[in-house]
């Protein structure tokens, strides 16, 4: 009875997550929840019916559960028939699901294929160090990529590659249930692959970072890939990298330390 209408609004409104830049009202996770039946008074007991306009706010634990629901989905996927075959295992994301902060990169790396978590490599060592000298520790944000698997490379290559813009369309989706799950209050773009996966639009870095977005009603910044820093080493780079992350503790009202205000990566 019920079932098959919910069966075709989820179908609807996949298709329109996919379709446009705009998401739907209501989350897949949402309605994943009033599918499961006898879950479905345990949900809306967890859940704090007060309402941002777009979704629930779910408790921690309720996110847990709904972060697994959509990382075995990301599990199984095979949009990208050429990723879900080249792939060691999907990269679903990593952290605290209610985060304060979730950072955003491109794809996972050779080093993150082979360990099923995002920036684990060096750069990943790098985006640690950043977390910590911002009085985190990994475990208190939320990490994740555009893309969930990694970009395929020819046979006998090295290094990686950029995702390709339709790879990230057809990804994004999961990127997007991610963050309305966890409802971060501030967003940082990695880079400019990952902002034009997650905006649809590619822009200069130079124009981009170091200033305030939104994106769907989330504070946005936008600062260099540690990648880049890896690879660029002058310290006016990286001093940008930490003055954006000093806007972002500003933005979250956290004390910071005269120790902090000087940091040089
Ligand atoms: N670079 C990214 O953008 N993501 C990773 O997970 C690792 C390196």
């Amino acid at each position: 009875m019920i079932q098959p209408a919910l069966d075709l609004v989820i179908a609807a409104l996949e298709k329109i997550r996919e379709t446009t830049d705009r998401g739907p009202c209501a989350s897949r996770n949402t309605l994943e929840q009033l599918q499961s039946g006898p879950s479905l008074a345990a949900s809306l007991r967890e859940a704090h019916v007060s309402r941002t306009g777009r979704q629930l706010h779910q408790t921690t634990s309720n996110k847990a559960q709904i972060l697994a629901s959509v990382r075995e989905r990301v599990r199984g996927c095979t949009k990208c028939a050429h990723l879900a075959s080249s792939r060691t295992q999907t990269v679903f994301g990593v952290g605290n699901p209610d985060a304060e902060i979730m950072f955003i990169g491109e794809a996972p790396g050779a080093d993150e294929d082979q360990q099923g978590e995002p920036f684990v490599g060096r750069a990943g060592q790098l985006l640690t160090r950043i977390i910590k000298a911002m009085g985190f520790a990994r475990e208190d944000v939320y990490i994740a990529n555009i893309l969930k698997c990694r970009p395929d490379m020819p046979a006998g290559s090295f290094g990686n590659r950029a995702p390709t813009p339709a790879e990230m369309q057809m990804c994004r989706p999961y990127l997007l249930e991610q963050i309305d799950i966890i409802q971060p209050k501030v967003l940082v773009a990695l880079g400019a692959v990952a902002v034009e996966g997650l905006l649809g639009a590619r822009g200069t870095m130079r124009e981009l970072r170091g200033r305030w977005h939104l994106y769907n009603g989330t504070p946005l910044m936008i600062t260099y890939h540690p990648a880049y820093l890896l690879r660029n080493q002058s310290p006016s780079e990286k001093r940008k990298v930490w003055e954006d992350m000093l806007q972002v503790l500003e933005r979250l009202e956290k004390p910071i330390s005269e120790k902090q205000r000087n940091y040089f990566l």
